[in-house]
């Protein structure tokens, strides 16, 4: 077969460091499209109105409005033409002042480009699970050259992103992984890919390497390096794989299709990009960018359904992977309400390989980055979910049941109707030094960023699993399932792409990664205000929440504010900014048993691979950003966890860069020589076997 041309791998106008062919399949090109929400919230308003007549009072006292930073590519985290970052003493040194806090002990890895991942002296990593290794009994060995569906069904899928890690009671040593299989990059899969034509062969392994894969693997003594089995639990979850959906829009006319007339039974799960493993020993995943896989959307003409589907980022006629030729489900105007069926927080219960997993609707419908749980003192369960999405929400669900205790099966079929009964709120947020936000990230005369906030009830769902809308004009139908609308109704606040949203084990406090956001005071869209303080920004903040969890206010400040610590307009948490990592793109968070924060990263604007950094939250050193690894070329890295044995992240899209191809691959990683790169699982551990950061 002649080999084609990938067209795919053209830069397109407007898009940044992170390969374009990166943001074609894993957003779908959502930072080149229209900004979804264009919705002008009562809160909104008021606030720029307070802030534009107080900036009025200020005229003529010499605020300056700065440029930010040295680009001239202000698009999200680029690398194009700016200079590299000054790296502080912790780009090159232990980066520590005196005291070093507990568990960030290491040599911070200084920024680079490496094929490689790179981890601090003293410490080693090894692959856990590659794209295509065995999952399920029978499967072949990986061939890339002669993939199936088949085979791929029976293999760890593609582009890992979250990560959850279970111990398996009574056998020491042993744990089930549970990963998340975000998207598949077909011209980086098949020799020879024609995207205007996939076969039919192609399209079936995409569905196949899509969903979720649970894995047994099995610690290796004396190391932290972790083995997979293929265990009693071992399954993979698909496109295809059957799910039950509970709450609200279980059974309502929006998710009822000509294949399910129920509307309580869906096909699959896509798009799962982070999650959370539950107290109760299931996982959470988010279905983040599914409006990508669906067809037509320029066909569809009622202005009510138009208009939702716009709000969620549907436009066009064929979809990227052409999936619509292989399933009517996928065409928006054979089959109106598939794409209604997406974009939930769906739970796995990884201890039964025959369960059902479930979409659970009474946690809304949008870019669920993910969910992650946190239990009060009475057994409430919070869930915090960020959509993310340039100028979208943040949400929380509180149930009105309570976690059961222990691990019964009575417990499990308990705990697994948490999230199907309580109550769903949207964030907004103010700032105390309104006035102060001008777009440039120049800190308030109060010394931080911060303010207070308040949980704006949007639905309720008894017990019964019946919605009650607390929103005007919507039915509780419609609020579980065009959520982002109902936010808009309310005027939650826009924030620069939520992401993780977690709460600390140790503190309680809640943190969120805001990843970028370009359109930020740019063109229409909203101006800065003091939560999203920068125009243009290109490099994220990291948001810190004392949540009154289960109520309904909160108060906040700006942990980091991301990106180059030589530039005036970055913040880290008030400690020396010559002693951090440069740090851009926050996006998936997790703690460590001494209550640091660990952040990755997806798209590094400073001229480094992305990475893994530690960050004390407590303490003279709070603030303090440390490197802990770097991913190879064109890698996101993805779904950290950290324990006192090992820390583990997902590779995701290795070699993913503009120019590369199967014939001129940008990287051979992890298994070198002239092979393709393989999106795979790491784990890192202390040579000496001590614990973590020690
Ligand atoms: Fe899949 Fe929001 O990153
Ligand atoms: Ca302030
Ligand atoms: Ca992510």
């Amino acid at each position: 077969m002649a080999i084609k041309p990938l067209a795919l791998f053209v830069k397109h106008d407007g898009m940044s460091s992170r390969a374009s062919i990166t943001c074609q399949y894993k957003c779908g090109n959502a930072c080149s499209h229209e900004v979804p929400n264009n919705s002008q919230g009562e809160y909104f308003r008021d606030i720029a109105r307070t802030a534009l007549s107080r900036r009025g009072m200020l005229r003529g006292s010499g605020m300056a409005v700065l440029a930010v930073g040295a680009g001239s590519a202000l698009v999200a985290c680029s690398d194009s033409a700016e200079a590299a970052p000054g790296t502080g003493s912790a780009g090159s040194s232990d980066g520590s002042t005196g005291s070093t806090p507990a568990g960030t002990n290491f040599s911070a890895v200084a920024p680079n480009k490496a094929d490689a991942v790179t981890v601090p002296t003293g410490y080693e990593e090894s692959v856990v699970i590659r794209w295509g290794d065995a999952v399920l009994a029978g499967a072949p060995a990986f061939d890339f050259e002669n993939q199936t569906a088949a085979a791929q069904e029976l293999q760890f899928g593609f582009n890992n992103d979250f990560a959850g890690l279970l111990p398996v009671d009574g056998a020491p040593n042993a744990y089930l992984l549970v990963v998340n299989h975000e998207y598949s990059t077909e011209p980086a899969m098949f020799r020879g890919y024609d995207a205007q034509n996939p076969t039919e062969e192609q399209v079936k392994i995409g569905w196949a390497s899509h969903g979720l894969s649970v894995v047994q693997v099995k610690g290796e003594s004396g190391s932290g390096k972790l083995v997979p089995e293929i265990g009693s639990n071992n399954r993979r979850i698909t496109a295809t794989t059957e799910f039950v959906v509970t709450g609200p829009a279980a059974g309502s006319n929006f998710l009822k299709t000509s294949a399910d007339p129920t509307g309580t039974k869906v096909l699959g799960t896509l798009n799962n990009c982070a999650g959370g493993v539950t107290p109760w020993g299931t996982v959470l995943s988010g279905e983040e960018n599914f409006n990508q896989y669906f067809a037509n959307a320029e066909a569809v003409t009622d202005p009510v359904v138009a208009a939702r589907l716009k709000r969620y980022g549907l436009a066009g006629g064929a979809s990227e992977r052409k999936w619509e030729r292989f399933d009517k489900r996928f065409d928006l105007v054979a089959e109106p309400n598939e794409v209604n069926r997406f974009g939930y927080v769906v739970e796995v219960d990884p201890w039964d390989p025959t369960s059902t997993p479930i979409k659970h609707t009474a946690l809304g419908r949008f870019k669920h980055e993910a969910a992650t749980i946190y239990i009060t003192s009475d057994g409430t369960v919070v869930a915090y979910s960020g959509d993310d999405e340039r100028f979208d929400y943040m949400y929380k669900f509180v149930s009105s049941r309570k976690m059961q205790a222990g691990k019964s099966q009575a417990a499990m079929r308990h705990n697994m109707t948490l999230l199907d009964a309580g109550t769903l709120y949207v964030a907004k947020l103010s700032g105390n030094s309104a006035a102060e936000i001008d777009g440039t990230g120049k800190l308030p005369a109060d010394g931080k960023f911060d303010g207070s906030g308040e949980w704006v009830a949007i639905l309720r769902t008894d017990e019964d699993g019946k919605g009650e809308s607390l929103v005007d004009g919507m039915s509780p139908e419609e609020v579980a399932v065009f959520t982002r609308q109902a936010g808009d109704k309310v005027g939650a606040t826009k924030m620069d792409r939520p992401e993780d949203f977690e709460a600390n084990p140790k503190s309680g406090k809640v943190y969120v990664a805001l990843t970028n956001n370009t359109k930020r005071g740019v063109d229409s869209g909203a101006a800065a205000d003091e939560p999203n303080p920068r125009n243009n920004n290109k490099n994220g903040q990291v948001l810190e929440i004392t949540d009154n969890h289960a109520g309904t206010t909160f108060n906040w400040n700006l942990l980091l504010v991301c990106g180059d610590p030589a530039t005036a307009d970055t913040y880290f948490g008030g400690f020396d900014k010559t002693k951090v990592s440069p740090i851009s793109c926050p996006d998936n968070l997790a703690f460590d048993s001494h209550g640091n924060l660990w952040i990755s990263t997806d798209g590094n604007a400073l001229k480094s691979n992305d990475g893994l950094f530690s960050v004390v939250l407590e303490g003279e050193n709070r603030g303090e950003t440390k490197q802990f690894l770097t991913v190879p070329i064109g890698a996101e890295t993805c779904g950290p966890i950290v324990d006192e044995k090992r820390v583990i992240v997902c590779v995701q899209h290795p070699g993913e860069t503009d120019g590369a191809s199967i014939e001129s691959p940008a990287s051979h990683w992890p298994d070198g020589g002239s092979s393709q790169p393989r999106p795979s699982v790491i784990a890192a551990w202390k040579k000496d076997g001590s614990r973590i950061g020690s």
